[in-house]
């Protein structure tokens, strides 16, 4: 239910009956509860354009609101506000036609976009660590949400597979597989340090690793080879990753740097002919107005850059992807390249100029101390091991509760521990660091994913305690069940915010406070108890349904499962 353009609907209405004309009407959320549920606050700007009084347009406005359906109660407040209370019948019959459908009440879009979505894009010349992790969950949940709304959603994985790496990595390929056994690269970590030995210890090696990067980059098939299947191997871990993350990659995302390999000198081509880009120092540079130093989009000796690449992308992102809009979820730190390139492809018309493009920004996991993450002897902590400690974290934290089988526990603390981790990362505001705290994502209490889950497996455990089909209508009667079933119909206006903004902690907020007033509900409200007559008692249990639908929906957008018990 879109319920703030409803409202706005009305206000209009009213307002073309009081004889004013408004551009837009913005609906807010009440900021108390005293203020009713929203309020309208343009009353303000209408009178300085009318050169009237505030209060007077607010009064002569709030007299031809329609009270006949939505709205229940309109006040003028303060110097010019109006205040608007949701009809109990009303929302009584919205919460009923939701309760058994699918989609909880949200809406496909009605023009479908196609949105393009640049996310985890590790780099297959190292070891996918927590850094990746941010990109990888955000930019899912950014896919799952826009795919949910009804978007086009198109999935790109920018894979990091070209470059002077390569060359030593091969080689050491080379040498380690006479055999063609390719049992080194299980463990990619060692692979690189190995690699990286020979390379140091070697002056033969290193000769054949940088003859290898040329030969790379003229087609060599025997070298192609050897460096199609270092990449097979290294997007297998990653697929690991992505697995025990909920996280929906798949190989036909997969986009790699290298695909753009041939359209780079078209790119520098075209740069060159737009007058866009110089030479300078031997090297091709692109001078924007505002930055200190240049973008290189080509090196002295002819090699090209991460941005040039980057063009190559945005290019066929609009040309051949036909992108509406462009997400890029990439760590904080790469602004200035995101702003550049962004800048360039529009200058050089390689993106139409109504192309939407977004830097997704986040920032850095911090350990507790606040130190970007590290292991405890100063490693980069591997993403896979964080995941498995998750997971064990999160089974000696359930352990000790009602749970029979084994396979039951497993499931559960996959559920928990993953979730856990997600939902952390998830429920700050993106742009900020983050500090990782095992304690504070595996509670109980708070804003948590396990709060939500145990909400929800408390909500399946009163269904279940029910035993019959729950079939009737929802009664919305006191204040606590008009907050409980007006929160349940803001699940659309939450989504559509965060799909704007790409803010998932919009979503995890908003989870938080519908949790917090069921429980509120359940402790004021008794469901099951012997003396409730039936009708409160179907009434309250279709909302604890709904309630349970919309956690179990709004976590699937987060890649969080639910567990029916805890
Ligand atoms: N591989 C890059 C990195 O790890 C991220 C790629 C992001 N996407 C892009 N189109 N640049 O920094």
């Amino acid at each position: 239910m879109k319920i703030k353009s409803e409202l706005s609907k009305i206000i209009e209405n009213a307002l073309n009956s009081a004889d004013i004309k408004a551009d837009e009407i913005v609906i807010s959320d009440a900021t108390k509860p005293e203020f009713g549920d929203y309020q309208f606050n343009g009353i303000m700007k209408l009178a300085k354009i009318l050169k009237q009084n505030p209060r007077q347009i607010a009064t002569n406005v709030v007299e031809q609101v329609d009270l006949t359906g939505m709205i229940s109660k309109v006040e003028v407040a303060g110097p010019g506000f109006i205040n608007i209370w949701l009809d109990n019948r009303w929302l009584s019959v919205q919460t009923t036609a939701i309760v058994n459908d699918v989609r909880v009440g949200v809406e496909q879009v009605e023009k479908p976009k196609r949105v393009v979505v640049d996310y985890s894009g590790p780099n297959m010349a190292k070891q996918m660590h927590v850094g990746h992790l941010r990109s990888s969950i955000i930019g899912d949940t950014l896919a799952t949400l826009l795919e949910f709304l009804g978007e086009n959603v198109i999935r790109q994985n920018h894979i990091g597979d070209w470059g002077t790496q390569f060359g030593m990595l091969i080689a050491y390929l080379e040498e380690q597989n006479t055999d063609g056994n390719t049992q080194e690269l299980k463990d990619l970590e060692q692979f690189y340090k190995d690699a990286k030995v020979r390379f140091d210890e070697s002056e033969e090696f290193a000769n054949k690793a940088r003859e290898y990067v040329v030969k790379i980059q003229k087609g060599d098939t025997h070298c192609l080879t050897l460096w199609q299947s270092f990449i097979n191997a290294s997007l297998g871990h990653c697929e690991e990753v992505y697995k025990k993350l909920n996280v929906n990659l798949t190989r036909e995302d997969v986009r790699a740097e290298s695909f753009y390999n041939n359209q780079l000198s078209k790119v520098i081509e075209t740069l060159k002919e737009k007058d866009i880009s110089t030479t300078s120092n031997g090297a091709e540079c692109v001078f924007l107005e505002g930055d200190e130093t240049p973008t290189i989009v080509q090196k002295g000796d002819g090699g090209f850059l991460y941005a040039t690449t980057d063009l190559a992308a945005l290019n066929f992102r609009d040309k051949e992807l036909k992108a509406d809009r462009i997400c890029y979820v990439v760590d904080a730190r790469q602004a200035q390249h995101f702003k550049q390139v962004f800048t360039i492809s529009k200058q050089a018309g390689m993106v139409a100029e109504e192309v939407v493009l977004e830097h997704i920004a986040f920032g850095t996991m911090m350990d507790k101390g606040g130190k970007p993450f590290k292991t405890r002897d100063g490693g980069t902590v591997k993403l896979v091991d964080l995941l498995d400690e998750a997971v064990v974290r999160a089974t000696e934290a359930i352990k000790d509760r009602n749970i029979h089988s084994k396979e039951e526990l497993a499931s559960m603390a996959k559920a928990i521990g993953i979730g856990a981790v997600k939902y952390a990362d998830l429920s700050i505001s993106r742009e900020s660091n983050y500090i990782f705290n095992w304690d504070k994502m595996l509670s109980f209490e708070g804003n948590t994913s396990l709060y939500m889950q145990y909400a929800y497996a408390r909500i399946q455990s009163i269904l279940r305690k029910y035993k019959a089909e729950v079939t009737g209508d929802i009664l919305v009667e006191d204040e606590v069940e008009h907050r409980l079933a007006l929160m349940l119909l803001k699940f659309e206006d939450t989504l559509t915010k965060a799909s704007i903004e790409a803010t998932p902690h919009t979503i995890t907020s908003y989870l938080y406070d519908l949790v917090s007033v069921f429980m509120k509900f359940y402790e004021l409200n008794p469901i099951l108890r012997d003396d409730i007559d039936e009708v409160t008692k179907i009434s309250r249990l279709q909302l604890a349904t709904l309630t349970g639908n919309v956690i179990e929906k709004g976590l699937s957008i987060l890649g969080i499962d639910v567990v029916e018990k805890i």
